[in-house]
This record gives C-alpha cells, structure tokens and sequence, in this order.
C-alpha cells in the first residue's frame, strides 16, 4: 500500500543512503537530492519511505506541471513511481490553471520512458533536463493530460 507525505528535514539520512545508487546519480538532477522544489513528497510504503515525488514548476503559458521522481533500489518495480504518480495526478487537481503534467525524461533512461508509457503518457517533444552531472543534457518530454 503506498502512500506519499510531506518531505522532512529528517528524511536526509535515509535519502543520502538511497542517492547512492548510480542510477539514480545517473538519472536524477542533483543525485537525488531536493533543490528548490515547489513541492516534494516522501513516497511510503506501508510505513517505510522508499521515493521521492517532486512538482519543480508549473509553467503558466502552458498550463503543465513539470513533474519528477525517484525511488531507492529498495523499492523497485513494486508499483510505488506509479502509484506516486497518480496520487500527485490528484494533488494538482487542486491547483487552479493546471492542465497537464509533464516529465523531463533524460534520453536512455528506459525505465523512466517504460513506466510512463505504462501510466499513458505520450511522447510531445525533445528538450533537455538537468539530469546527471553534466548540466542540461539531451532529454525528451512526456505528457498527460489532467
Ligand atoms: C524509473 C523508476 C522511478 C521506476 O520506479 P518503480 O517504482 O520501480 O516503477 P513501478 O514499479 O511503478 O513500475 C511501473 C512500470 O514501469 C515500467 N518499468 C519500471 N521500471 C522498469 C525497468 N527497470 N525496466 C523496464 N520497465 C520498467 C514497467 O512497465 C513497470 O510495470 P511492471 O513492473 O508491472 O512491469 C525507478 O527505476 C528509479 O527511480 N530509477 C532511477 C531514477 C530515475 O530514473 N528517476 C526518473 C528520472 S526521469
């Protein structure tokens, strides 16, 4: 059963231990680690945080939220990115204006791509992302509409 609360101050231990993994320094803007989100949420599993879901921005002139997420080896391929995702699906409801959301995938990243066509995000352009640690990098964007 998954669940998603607020980030806490406290939750740094167990994601520095979790932002170890190269998949996620690979994938993720700053290893994981939270800038300058809108809004970030700890993904649970029953009691146990296993991700992190973040709204980094909502872009006004298009009405999309620009949304992205991670979690642990720990808790992998158990359903908990997708059910995260629709819980924020849900959240952004509540935000007047919001139409879509929107991922920032970086290229190579099949996981990412496999569960957003899972959850019937479609394919809308190529951009960039800052994912990694090379700065922007080449990236393509998912949508679905609200
Ligand atoms: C990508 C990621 C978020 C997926 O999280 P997850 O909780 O394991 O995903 P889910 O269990 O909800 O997977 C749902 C579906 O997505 C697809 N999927 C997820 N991981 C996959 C993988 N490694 N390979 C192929 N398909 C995958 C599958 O269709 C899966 O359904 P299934 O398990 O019934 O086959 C996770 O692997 C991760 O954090 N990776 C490193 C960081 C990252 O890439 N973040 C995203 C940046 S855009």
């Amino acid at each position: 059963m998954f669940t998603f609360r607020e980030l806490l101050p406290e939750d740094q231990s167990w994601i520095e231990r979790a932002s170890q993994d190269s998949e996620i320094q690979k994938w993720t803007a700053n290893g994981g680690q939270q800038v300058k989100e809108r809004q970030a949420w700890v993904i649970l599993k029953d009691t146990e945080p296993v991700g992190v879901i973040s709204l980094h921005s909502v872009d006004l002139l298009t009405s999309a939220a620009d949304v992205g997420y991670w979690v642990a080896p720990w808790g992998r391929r158990q359903g908990a990115a997708s059910a995260a995702l629709g819980l924020v699906e849900n959240e952004l409801t509540l935000i007047p204006g919001v139409q879509s959301i929107q991922l920032s995938i970086m290229e190579g990243n099949h996981a990412s791509i496999a569960l957003a066509t899972s959850l019937g995000y479609e394919l809308v352009s190529a951009g960039t992302c800052s994912c990694g640690t090379q700065g922007a990098v080449p990236a393509v964007i998912y949508e679905k509409k609200l």
